[in-house]
């Protein structure tokens, strides 16, 4: 198509304005477009149809059930402009970008975490500030958090390894067990331990249940659903995992906790704390505004906050570490002096 516009008016209108704020604006609404075009591929069904098998949008239209047919065309070419569809309304297929999208759980919920509650916190910002009620997106979404915090599992699980080399233990308390995949890492690691897996959600202590058999643990591992705080028992533990739990806590409970976990350690005995912490970065100031847009308290904790908090319940933290790149995701481990 020729070329209408001249270079000179180009200028005249990026010069009207702040030329940088009116590109990134432009490039932030694209990113904002293809996010939420990711999304309701994937929430719509179209891109998991396309998948099981090309076809044209009449043939889509009746497979998905839709009713609106000429709007699915156009979402379709929408689809095609973004890259992850191509064809035509005769036939559509599947694009490299969209396969990928498909077929890997930690893109899908990734568009579906941050197109919904991670945006929506701000669509809904003004009415909290107003003083609305909180949001309840760590009680109801636990199951697309798990699935986007899979992508750090391999670092957390790396740093277990190392501590389990470092001193093997015997026995495993891990607080707030979540999906039991960490206490399964480190019993694999530590051949003759047994684990406890505590965990307050009903839903979480099942899945952990459910992991450690698949596992084949169920002989070494137990899993309590209760409050660690309510945990009873006598025998003192080696290892203490405490992995992204600490920020659902209130601040002013934080320092009990710990204290009531490091009172469960044999001497010479580790706690292990994986944690996001609070950093200048966009992403941990974004998370933590939205743990204290929830009900309940929640909010990121600063690494110094967490080392006094070890200090004060009597254990010896080693150096906080980052261990995963570009993620403000710290492990510290502190040892109760034997
Ligand atoms: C984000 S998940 C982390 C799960 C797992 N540790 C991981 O890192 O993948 C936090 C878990 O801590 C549990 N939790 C929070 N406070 C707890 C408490 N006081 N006692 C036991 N579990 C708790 C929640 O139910 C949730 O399953």
């Amino acid at each position: 198509m020729p070329r209408l516009f001249h270079a000179r008016t180009l200028l005249t209108v990026l010069r009207t304005g702040n030329p940088r704020a009116r590109l990134r604006a432009t490039r932030d609404a694209q990113a904002a477009v293809r996010l939420h075009l990711g999304a309701a591929g994937l929430a719509t069904g179209v891109l998991d149809a396309v998948a099981a098998g090309p076809g044209g949008t009449t043939e889509l239209a009746r497979r998905l059930g839709v009713a609106d047919e000429e709007l699915l065309g156009a979402f379709l070419a929408v689809l095609a402009a973004g890259g992850l569809v191509r064809g035509d309304p005769a036939h559509w297929a599947l694009a490299g970008a969209g396969r990928a999208v498909v077929g890997d759980d930690l893109v899908r919920a990734t568009y579906e975490a941050f197109a919904g509650f991670h945006t929506g916190l701000y669509r809904d910002l003004g009415e909290l500030l107003a003083g609305g009620p909180r949001r309840r997106d760590v009680a109801e979404q636990g199951g697309v958090i798990a699935r986007v915090s899979a992508a750090f599992e391999p670092f957390v699980e790396d740093v277990l390894r190392e501590v389990v080399a470092a001193a093997p233990p015997r026995r495993v308390l891990d607080v707030g067990c979540g999906t039991g995949l960490q206490l399964a890492t480190v019993l694999a690691a530590a051949p003759g331990a047994e684990g406890v897996g505590v965990d307050v959600d009903a839903d979480a202590a099942a899945l952990a249940r459910r992991t450690l058999e698949e596992r084949g643990f169920s002989g070494r591992a137990t899993v309590v659903q209760d409050d660690v705080r309510r945990l009873t028992g006598d025998r003192p533990f080696d290892l203490a995992l405490l992995a992204n739990v600490v920020y659902y806590l209130p601040v002013q409970e934080r320092a009990a906790l710990l204290a009531d976990v490091a009172a469960r350690l044999a001497p010479g005995g580790t706690l292990l704390l994986v944690t996001t912490v609070v950093t200048p970065q966009l992403f941990s100031r974004h998370f933590d505004l939205l743990l204290r847009a929830q009900e309940g308290a929640m909010s990121l904790p600063a690494v110094d906050e967490l080392t006094t908090a070890l200090r004060d319940a009597g254990l010896r933290p080693r150096e906080p570490r980052r261990i995963a790149p570009g993620a403000p995701l710290v492990a510290v481990a502190a040892v109760l002096p034997a």
